[in-house]
């Protein structure tokens, strides 16, 4: 069993842009530039958002951070998006998600400059991602995906099954796991809370992918030995032992799953690294394209 280490591989990338940023054509112009909009003060939201700064700082990338009142109008959320639209010096536009209920997330996503849209939600890089042309990828797949390339896994012709259907994580990972590309090429499975049977399913995968959001959910007698098991949950669940009161657990019961697997991630220091580290690359890429540098 191989650990697939979120801490190394998100390192290697940061380190890959850093220099990046030292080459010449890069060095003349201005850093890459994120501008992040958080909408009220929910704990594990302002938790990613300041990880999310942090990152970039640490690459050299310049970030903005937006801070609304969680009862602003929708329409005070507009205007911050427009103007980040037409903004020359900003790169990259960040809206967290979940936005609080009186605002309409589609109508918020919509709105983003594809040129953008540094978190691939926008309905044209959805369809462009779907159509296997270059786009913004959902950070945390392509963090996945970029998991995948860097330790070789072989996917080809495997059969992945993908536990939970969100515009996020299950819907875009099952996607590209399906595409003509290396990682890719697999035989996929979207299962969801109307799935039947689902352990009889798991037990058919070369590879899950278990985005569900329920803690320890994916348990050893669901797992065939030697599968590969990509963990994507991070609730947070009351821990006294801790000084933030809570601990971060993944959807996959750990210490009993792992014994069975080709590579398992962990949590934390799995694909919560990478989901950083992938938008970051977005935000790079989305910064080369605007200012017409070679990458
Ligand atoms: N909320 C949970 N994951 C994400 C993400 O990747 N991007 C944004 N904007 N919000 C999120």
């Amino acid at each position: 069993m191989e650990i697939l280490d979120g801490k190394l591989v998100s390192q290697a990338i940061k380190d890959k842009l850093k220099i990046k940023l030292s080459e010449p054509g890069h060095q003349d112009s201005r850093p890459p530039h994120l501008a992040a909009i958080l909408v009220g003060n929910d704990g594990a939201s302002e938790t990613y958002v300041a990880s999310k700064i942090k990152n970039c700082a640490e690459v050299g990338f310049k970030s903005s951070l937006i801070r609304l009142e969680a009862d602003c109008t929708e329409e005070k959320l507009v205007s911050e998006i427009e103007k980040l639209n037409k903004n020359e010096d900003v790169d990259g536009i960040l809206v967290q998600l979940p936005l609080p209920k009186h605002i309409n997330e589609e109508k918020i996503i919509n709105l983003i400059n594809p040129a953008k849209d540094v978190d691939g939600f926008h309905p044209v890089s959805t369809g462009r991602m779907v159509q296997g042309l270059s786009t913004f990828i959902p950070a945390t797949p392509y963090g996945i995906m970029l998991m995948l390339e860097h330790y070789k896994i072989d996917t080809s012709g495997k059969h992945a099954v993908v536990i939970g259907r969100s515009n996020i994580v299950g819907r875009p990972i099952s996607i590209l796991l399906s595409l003509n590309t290396n990682p890719g090429n697999c035989t996929v499975t979207v299962c969801h809370s109307r799935t039947k049977n689902l352990k009889e399913i798991c037990l058919q995968a070369d590879i899950i992918v278990a985005a569900l959001g329920k803690p320890g959910f994916l348990t050893a007698d669901m797992v065939k030995e030697n599968s590969i098991v990509i963990d994507v949950g991070i609730t947070r669940v009351p821990d006294s032992n801790k000084k933030s009161g809570f601990a971060i657990k993944g959807d996959v019961d750990f210490s009993n799953v792992a014994p069975k697997c080709s590579y398992i991630t962990p949590v934390p220091g799995g694909v919560g690294l990478m989901t950083i580290a992938a938008l970051l690359m977005n935000t790079y890429n989305a910064y080369t394209q605007r200012l017409k540098i070679n990458n």
